[in-house]
């Protein structure tokens, strides 16, 4: 027997919808009129196009991250671990692309881009507030990054919550806790819009988890997600530097900071450091 799977076949303005005024459209339901409005070069400079594209993608890419990454956080509070698997690994494909994004950028060279910096003005990637509502929700806790915010009230109100809120990781060792582990209370209730801090008890906790994964399957299972989230976030932010160095060396950024050299620091910064310790003490 031999199966056919061509289908019926389809054919334009018979079987498939020409006539559409008046009806939804794939350009309404995406408001495409907006999306594709809001590339607006300032100069007249060839590769200006891609700057503002790639900035955009990521963006938009940065807005299903904190919405996954906030499910995945609402799951974990319910004890509901497979449909929060889903989402981080969600949130990894998506990294994935953020991370190839830089190979499309890497094609704009250093002359390329200095025929149009200066319009940016004082522009830059460090106001990225949804960038910053990611990192506060993977617990790269800071203040000071609310500041460039301040003039926008509605999304200064919205960082700041997310700064005061338990982080994805808190919400793993509240977890951790609600199971019976021996976490400190000091790690579970405290201050959130602070950093975690590098905990003994906890990595011990995690090591046993790693000791004896079958027993406790799904939250080795969380541990990894969690690992490979930390090391994608890095491996962007390493992409991002090396752009940036390629493209501008050593110059300062039109944000104000010394470039290249504040990038580097952001490298050392772990977002689950029990986590990276347990690889050496396993
Ligand atoms: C020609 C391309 C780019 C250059 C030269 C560049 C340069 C810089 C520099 C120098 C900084 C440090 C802050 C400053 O002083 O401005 C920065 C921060 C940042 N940039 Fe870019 N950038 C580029 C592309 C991008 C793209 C495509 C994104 C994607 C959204 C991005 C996102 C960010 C973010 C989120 C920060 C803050 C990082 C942090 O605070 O740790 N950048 N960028």
């Amino acid at each position: 027997m031999t199966i056919d799977h061509k289908g019926p076949a389809s054919r334009v303005g018979e079987d498939i919808h020409v006539d559409l005024a008046g009806r939804m459209t794939y350009g309404d339901y995406l408001q495409l009129d907006t999306l594709l409005a809001a590339q607006r070069p300032l100069s007249d400079k060839h590769d200006e196009h891609l700057f503002i594209i790639i900035h955009q993608v990521q963006e938009l890419w940065l807005n299903l991250v904190a919405h996954e990454l906030e499910a995945a956080m609402a799951c974990i509070r319910r004890d509901e671990l497979p449909p929060a698997f889903k989402s981080l690994a969600r949130v990894g494909r998506i990294q994935e692309q953020l991370i190839r994004a830089w190979d499309v950028l890497s094609t704009m060279t250093p002359a390329d881009y200095l025929e149009f910096r200066g319009e940016l003005g004082q522009a830059s990637g460090f106001q990225s507030f949804q960038y910053r509502l990611v990192e506060f929700r993977l617990g790269a806790k800071d203040a000071r990054m609310l500041l460039p915010h301040r003039h926008k009230p509605d999304i200064h109100a919205r960082l700041e919550k997310a700064l005061r809120e338990p982080s994805l990781y808190d919400e793993a060792l509240i977890l951790l806790k609600r199971r019976g582990y021996p976490v400190p209370q000091e790690v579970v209730s405290r201050d959130f819009s602070e950093p975690h801090r590098f905990s003994e008890a906890v990595r011990d906790i995690w090591l046993s988890i790693y000791r004896t994964t079958n027993e406790h399957f799904d939250l080795y299972e969380l541990a990894e997600e969690l690992v490979d989230l930390e090391d994608w976030f890095q491996q962007w932010r390493f992409r991002h530097l090396k752009t940036v160095e390629r493209i501008i060396g050593l110059k300062r950024g039109t944000g104000g900071s010394a470039g290249v050299g504040y990038l580097k620091t952001a490298l050392d910064r772990s977002f689950f450091p029990e986590l990276w310790d347990v690889r050496t003490m396993l």
